[in-house]
Order: structure tokens, then C-alpha cells, then sequence
């Protein structure tokens, strides 16, 4: 076997509020955008760069593959070959398993990985009948032939489809499987607003003192290219266990926990990752900042409690990494809602021994800095690798819980 999987570099944009100041930007352009800052930082020969994986979880209908577009529009020779990989909300950390294990069997030496996430750009579809009329119409040979489709036309027939946050299996959406949890575990409301809390008060020391920041690339805005977006755009300073009490449950009116300010909010924003075969990063003179140890997926029935992959891939990646719960010295949970979080957390201590909260999301979380769905895992990535050299933490471990019941986990090591 090769040796082990380097960490070498990671940036990403700032995350914001979708339909804020990213509304006029793709996935794409985001994506492109931290793929050029992390060529431009790392100073790595873009010729070098083996493969490219990227992770969306709402494609664009027109950039399908958005890795193969990042290629072609970041700087990086055509001859690098790409692809896109959807595992929902452990998108970008499947992106980094792909290149991880291309490197691991041989096939690449150097290999980015990310994702990226526009919800200001999610395609609205036609009704089914109305692009049936369209697709006729399209086919037709004369005027006539080609305006008949419409006479069927009904105004229901303008009604857009738009891409919904819910189970297609259960037709639950996230926030209510997040409600389910939450009750079915015990999940108190302020036990989840702790959790936001410390969320945001830990994203703004992040940025304060200065942890935060060098992840982040400048993103210049088309078409005037007047404004400049070089910071989150979603940690809230002024959050206090007080306002948070006071927000109203969104997804069960009358008995739910779960508001707006323990949920992850819609986000845009992209990152990305390079990795190295460690002789590789040795020999072009790249001190890594981590190493992959191990990772696993694993997928519970959406139908129980959905968001609890986590549960089974967690423990599955520490019995492959070799290691105890206790061996962890950093965590970096992703965290879709609060309950999830805690819910996350209760079954990691039930089967796998207790989990200090101190050392978990230390820099926050996806409650305060945001998710886009397509590039979190490469942002827990980042953050995880960048604080373990910082503390000199010998292991790390990424947690992630995905639509479809899935989990991802994955263990660093230096
Ligand atoms: C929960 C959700 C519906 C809230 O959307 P929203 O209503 O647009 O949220 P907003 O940011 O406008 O917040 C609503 C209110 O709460 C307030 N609020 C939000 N976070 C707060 C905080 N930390 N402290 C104090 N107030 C807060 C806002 O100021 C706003 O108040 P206002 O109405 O007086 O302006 C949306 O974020 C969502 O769908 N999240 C889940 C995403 C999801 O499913 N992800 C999948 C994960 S796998």
C-alpha cells in the first residue's frame, strides 16, 4: 500500500445567507472561486493536480458535472479529469474520500476535493404538463403545429416546482425529522439553543482571534465588481440564550423545539481541499496539516430518525482507524439542527464512552457559520486539520448526517 493521505491546504469562500450577497453568483462560480485561491495558495503547479472531485446536493440542469467546469474555469490543465459526487450534506467529505482513495489505490498523487452549494440559484422546474407542451412545441415544423400544445394551457399550469428540503421517501421535511428527533431523544429546547449558542459564541472567538479568517478567500462579486465579500456573513455576536428562547418553533408551531435559531440557516458558499500522497507533499516540500486515517459511511431508515447516520458511521470509522471515542481529542460534528447535534451526541456517548462538549466544533458550527449542503464536509475538514496542528491533537474526527439517513464520518491523524 502507498502511504497515507495528506492534508495539505484548505480555503473556501465566506458562507452567507442564500439570496443575500451571493444571490447573483452559481455554485460554480463559488466553487471556482475556492479552487483558485487554494491553487494560488498552496502554490501548487495546477499541472500536478491529478483529479478533481466536487460535491453538489441541487445541480445546475445546464453544469451538471460542476467538478469538470471547475477544471475548466479554475486554472487547471483540460486534461484533469473530474467528477461530481452527491452524498446530500456529506457531499464534499465523499469528495475528499474519492480522491483519498484514488490516492490510496495508486491512480493519483494529488487530488482536490470540495463542493459548493447555491440555494439562490436552485433550478425551478415547469410543471410536468407544461414542459410536456414545451417539448412539443419544440418538436413541431410550422407555427401552427408548434402553438397548438399550448391550447391546453391552464393557469395551474404556471405553478413552478421547486426542489423541496424533504425526504422524498417520507415526504418529511428536514426540519420536522429534526422535531422527531428531538422528541423521540428528549431533546429540551434549551438544551438545543445551548448548542446555537455556543455555536455562535465559538465562530465569533474563531474570527476574533484571528483562527477563522485564513480559510477564507475574497470573493468579488459580478457583474460590477464592486463588492467585495471577504467574511462570513451569518455568525450572529448578539445571540444570547434569552433571544433564543424567545423565537418561535417553525416546523411544529404548538409543540415543537426547533426554530430558526437552532437550525442550520439556507446558505450559499463553496470549498475545497488538496490532498497529497504524503511522499508526494514530502518531496514538492508541503508540511501537511493532517492525515486521513480512516472514514466510513453508513445509512440508517429515513423513516425512524432520519439524521442519525452519524451514529453507526462514527463508530465504524474508530474501529477502522484503530481508535476509542476517548483517543479523540477534536470533533467537528456538522450541525443541521441542534437536536441533531444532541441526539448525535447521546447515542456517541451511550455506545462509545462519554465525548467532552469542549472539544466539540470549537471554531462552531453549521448553526452559526452556515451549510451549504455541497461544501460543508470540506469546511469541517479544513477547520478540524487547521486546529489539530494548532493544538498539536494527535486525532481528529469529522462527523457529518446527510438526507437519506446517511452518515459520514471520518478520523485525521498527525
Ligand atoms: C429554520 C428556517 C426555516 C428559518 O428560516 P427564516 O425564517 O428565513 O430564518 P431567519 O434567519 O429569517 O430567522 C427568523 C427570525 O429568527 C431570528 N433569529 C434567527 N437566529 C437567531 C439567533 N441566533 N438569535 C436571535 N434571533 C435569531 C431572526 O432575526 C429572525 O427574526 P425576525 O423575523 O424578527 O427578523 C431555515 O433556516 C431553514 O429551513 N433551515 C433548515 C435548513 C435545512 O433543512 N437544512 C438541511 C440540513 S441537513
Amino acid at each position: 500500500m502507498p502511504g497515507r493521505v495528506a492534508i495539505v491546504h484548505g480555503c473556501r469562500t465566506p458562507f452567507a445567507r442564500s439570496g443575500t450577497v451571493f444571490r447573483d453568483l452559481t455554485a460554480l462560480d463559488l466553487a471556482k472561486a475556492a479552487v483558485r485561491e487554494l491553487l494560488e495558495r498552496s502554490e501548487i503547479d495546477p499541472a500536478l493536480v491529478d483529479t478533481v472531485v466536487m460535491g453538489q446536493v441541487v445541480p445546475s440542469a445546464k453544469a451538471p458535472n460542476l467538478a469538470r467546469e471547475v477544471v475548466l474555469g479554475a486554472g487547471l490543465p483540460p486534461s484533469v479529469p473530474a467528477h461530481t459526487v452527491n452524498r446530500a450534506c456529506a457531499s464534499a467529505s465523499q469528495a475528499i474520500a474519492d480522491v483519498a482513495s484514488a490516492i490510496l489505490l495508486g491512480h493519483a498523487e494529488v487530488g482536490i476535493a470540495g463542493g459548493a452549494e447555491s440555494l439562490s440559484d436552485v433550478p425551478i422546474l415547469h410543471s410536468r404538463r407544461m414542459a410536456q407542451m414545451l417539448v412539443e412545441a419544440s418538436r413541431a415544423r410550422s407555427l401552427g403545429a408548434r402553438l397548438r400544445p399550448f391550447a391546453k394551457l391552464r393557469p395551474r399550469d404556471f405553478i413552478p416546482d421547486t426542489p423541496a428540503l424533504a425526504e422524498p421517501s417520507t415526504g418529511l421535511t428536514m426540519g420536522q425529522s429534526a422535531e422527531k428527533m428531538a422528541k423521540e431523544n428528549g431533546i429540551s429546547r434549551e438544551e438545543q439553543d445551548r448548542i446555537a449558542l455556543a455555536s455562535h459564541r465559538n465562530a465569533a472567538a474563531a474570527i476574533d482571534d484571528g483562527r477563522l479568517p485564513p480559510e477564507l478567500c475574497r470573493v468579488i462579486v459580478p457583474p460590477r465588481y464592486e463588492t467585495i465579500v471577504e467574511a462570513d456573513t451569518l455568525v450572529r455576536r448578539d445571540t444570547s440564550l434569552e433571544s433564543l428562547a424567545l423565537l418561535k418553533p417553525v416546523f411544529d408551531r404548538t409543540y415543537g423545539t426547533v426554530t430558526a435559531g437552532n437550525a442550520s440557516p439556507l446558505t450559499d458558499g463553496a470549498a475545497a481541499v488538496l490532498l497529497m500522497k504524503e511522499e508526494r507533499a514530502a518531496a514538492l516540500g508541503h508540511a501537511p496539516l493532517a492525515f486521513v486515517r480512516a472514514w466510513a459511511v453508513a445509512a440508517v431508515d429515513p423513516g425512524g430518525q432520519l439524521l442519525m447516520g452519524p451514529a453507526l458511521a462514527v463508530p465504524k470509522a474508530l474501529e477502522r482507524a484503530g481508535l476509542k471515542i476517548g483517543d479523540i481529542e477534536l470533533f467537528e460534528i456538522h450541525e443541521a439542527f441542534a437536536s441533531q447535534v444532541a441526539s448525535n451526541l447521546q447515542a456517541f456517548e451511550r455506545t462509545l464512552g462519554p465525548v467532552e462538549r469542549e472539544r466539540v466544533n470549537v471554531s462552531g458550527g453549521s448553526i452559526a457559520l452556515g451549510h451549504p449542503f455541497g461544501a460543508t464536509g470540506a469546511r469541517l475538514t479544513t477547520t478540524l486539520a487547521n486546529e489539530m496542528r494548532r493544538r498539536g491533537a494527535r486525532y481528529g474526527l469529522v462527523s457529518v448526517c446527510a438526507q437519506g439517513g446517511l452518515g459520514f464520518a471520518m478520523v485525521l491523524e498527525r
